[in-house]
């Protein structure tokens, strides 16, 4: 009997899913807008309406009040460590729009009655251009990172003039000199940060975005370089903000606590030389749970969001009591722990590759020896022998290609030999299973016999990371998890791309290189790729020509009622090809042209509106 409890481990949602997701009695995948809450919405049920709208998948669902509820979680995580540690500081947080430009995204977060974001972190020119108005209109605060021209400081300062908070991160000392004498020229008081390279790293993939060659930051003599031109331009004054990042995802609560220590300690340095920082910019790191591990593996973190708080807290806190130096007001940049949960992709499966279902086979007196020989051992093979069977099973089809090599066999007994060999492995992947058999040589079997789910989506277009990082995204069937999932595959997507395949997946321990997933039935069967609400967005590429896919906002109401907020409709082909320069007018008009030179006829009129007309249609399959 296979219970939903069984998927709900076997698929680890308790670790990645932090009370956001869970499996309905009827074994549907949930997902619910507050943590832990009783009330929550069936992914079916959604899926089933976006059907009857005759909306086709693949969709991306965002459920943009988990954005808030992401941020609610961390600053009572903060102000509950500032409560009972007693630092007498306060904290903030500023959302650093690389994490997701999207305007969903940035206008969830700063929804009116939520005044919980101080500022936007914009990392680049047309970044800030995006922030601006959103400062003008939310009076947040703009963190100003990322390498700077004199159009970027113009921009920044001017925004100073409306009286907007306007901080100023240097990032390289040149951008010292630019900001003082635009300054200057514009007779506005700057307010600037200094980026501190420290010798502090994270950990995980985004490890060298710390340390002293981190592309990023000030080393100490450049920060005391700046101080002084400040200084000399009696500008030391505006600097109020002691700005690190030492990567995204840190997976060991050890490195925050290491590199708050550091920055702490410069910080103390800088007020006694005179500067008057009131915040201190912790930037972003703080991990999410991809996968069930709870360790400090690259997809996981082994903190929980309490204890990343209560050690930056701390670890302040104790300095500048040593130091006897004013607690600073606390700034974080968490950008994927608040955007991952938001969003997921929705994919339906068309079907599978690679399954190997193959006839009997009869073997007759006119067939060679060596089929003889593959027919016995497939005959003989059982649950006792077949660890012995198996080798030697290999070492017959490697004398049937060397005989057909050498001339000596021929075509129908090579296909007998090699059906009687797969027939052999399926034998031995089944009795392994039933023994619980994991040696190394039974999952390379496996491997080798697993089937490619087909998914009716782009890897590179809507999950980049998974590509280019190895990023690993929790992935389960939104359906039928009370049946026991009795096939184990990757999962391939639509490109011409071999990279175009996901076979890296969440596992109780670590990670596995096969998901347990469900036959196919003819109903459609759908899976679900969570946590994908952080850098993927704008991360996405064209390959193969697959643009974005149907996304769908959902507002879940105060119990399991939800609505459909908004719809934002696919790419059509045609818009991607604008997107690719292409005039999809000249292309009909060339088609046109060429073909009706050569002959017309109602067939050239016919294909010339197929043509058009599919032009206009998604770029997905529509099965
Ligand atoms: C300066 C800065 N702040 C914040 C972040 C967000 O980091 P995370 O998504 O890990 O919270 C980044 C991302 O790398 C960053 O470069």
């Amino acid at each position: 009997m296979w219970r939903i409890e069984d998927s709900a481990e076997l698929y680890g949602i308790s670790y990645w899913g932090s009370g956001y997701f869970g499996i309905s009695e009827n074994g549907n995948l949930t997902i619910a807008t507050k943590k832990d809450s009783p009330y929550w919405i069936e992914l079916v049920d959604i899926v089933g309406k976006l059907n009857e709208m005759n909306l086709k998948p693949p969709f991306l669902l965002r459920f943009p009040q988990l954005l808030h509820e992401r941020l609610r979680d961390v600053h009572s995580a903060f102000l509950r460590s500032i409560g009972e540690s007693g630092y007498g500081g306060t904290y903030h947080s500023a959302f650093p729009v690389k994490v997701n430009q999207r305007r969903e995204v940035i206008e969830g977060l700063l929804h009116p009655g939520l005044p919980l974001i101080f500022g936007l972190e914009v990392g680049s020119k047309p970044e800030l251009l995006l922030a601006i108005p959103y400062q003008a209109q939310y009076d947040v605060h703009l963190l100003c990172n990322g390498c700077k021209d004199d159009a970027y400081i113009t921009l920044a300062l001017k925004t100073i003039q409306f009286n907007k908070n306007t901080i100023i991160v240097i990032d390289d000392v040149s951008e010292t000199r630019l900001i003082i004498d635009t300054a200057k020229e514009l007779n506005v008081i700057p307010q600037i940060g200094i980026r501190t390279k420290l010798y502090s790293k994270g950990s995980g993939k985004w490890e060298s975005s710390g340390g002293d060659t981190s592309k990023f930051g000030l080393n100490t003599t450049e920060i005391l370089e700046v101080i002084k031109t400040l200084e000399d331009n009696e500008m030391l004054s505006s600097l109020n903000m002691l700005h690190f990042h030492i990567g995204s995802q840190i997976t060991a609560v050890s490195h925050i606590q290491k590199a708050v220590k550091e920055a702490a300690r410069i910080y103390v340095k800088l007020q006694t030389m005179g500067a008057n920082i009131q915040y201190f910019d912790i930037g972003g790191g703080l991990g999410v749970n991809y996968d069930s591990s709870k360790t400090s593996s690259s997809s996981s973190i082994n903190y929980t969001l309490q204890e990343y708080a209560n050690n930056v807290v701390s670890t302040l806190k104790t300095i500048c009591d040593e130091e006897n130096v004013p607690y600073p007001t606390i700034i974080s940049e968490s950008g994927r722990a608040i955007a991952a949960h938001h969003s997921m992709l929705i994919i339906n499966i068309p079907g599978r590759k690679n399954v190997k279902q193959y006839e009997e086979v009869t073997v007759s007196e006119k067939d060679s020896s060596i089929v003889h020989e593959l027919h016995d051992c497939y005959h003989n093979i059982n649950i006792k022998n077949y660890e012995e069977y198996y080798p030697a099973a290999i070492e017959l089809k490697e004398e049937l290609i060397n005989l057909f090599n050498l001339g000596q066999l021929g075509l129908e007994e090579k296909s007998k030999g090699e059906t009687l060999f797969w027939k052999i492995c399926q034998c031995v992947t089944s009795f392994a299973s039933k023994e619980d058999n994991t040696s190394e040589q039974i999952c390379k079997l496996e491997k080798y016999l697993s089937n490619k789910y087909l998914g009716n989506f782009s890897i590179f277009q809507s999950i980049p990371d998974s590509w280019a990082i190895d990023q690993l995204f929790p992935i389960l069937p939104i359906h039928r998890l009370n049946e026991k999932p009795t096939c184990k595959g990757t999962i391939i997507d639509l490109t011409c791309d071999s990279d175009g395949e996901i076979n890296q997946f969440v596992d109780q321990t670590h990670t596995k290189e096969l998901l347990e997933l469900h036959h196919l039935n003819h109903d459609p069967y759908y899976l679900a790729i969570t946590l994908i609400g952080a850098y993927q967005d704008t991360m996405g590429d064209y390959h193969n020509l697959f643009g974005a896919v149907n996304e769908v906002h959902i507002t879940q109401k105060n119990n399991d009622n939800w609505y459909i907020k908004h719809i934002i409709p696919s790419d059509t082909t045609a818009n991607v090809l604008n997107n690719m320069k292409y005039e999809t007018t000249e292309l009909l008009k060339t088609l046109n042209k060429a073909l009706k030179e050569r002959e017309q006829t109602t067939e050239t009129e016919n294909f010339i509106k197929l043509y058009e007309k599919e032009l206009g249609k998604h770029t997905y399959l529509n099965a």
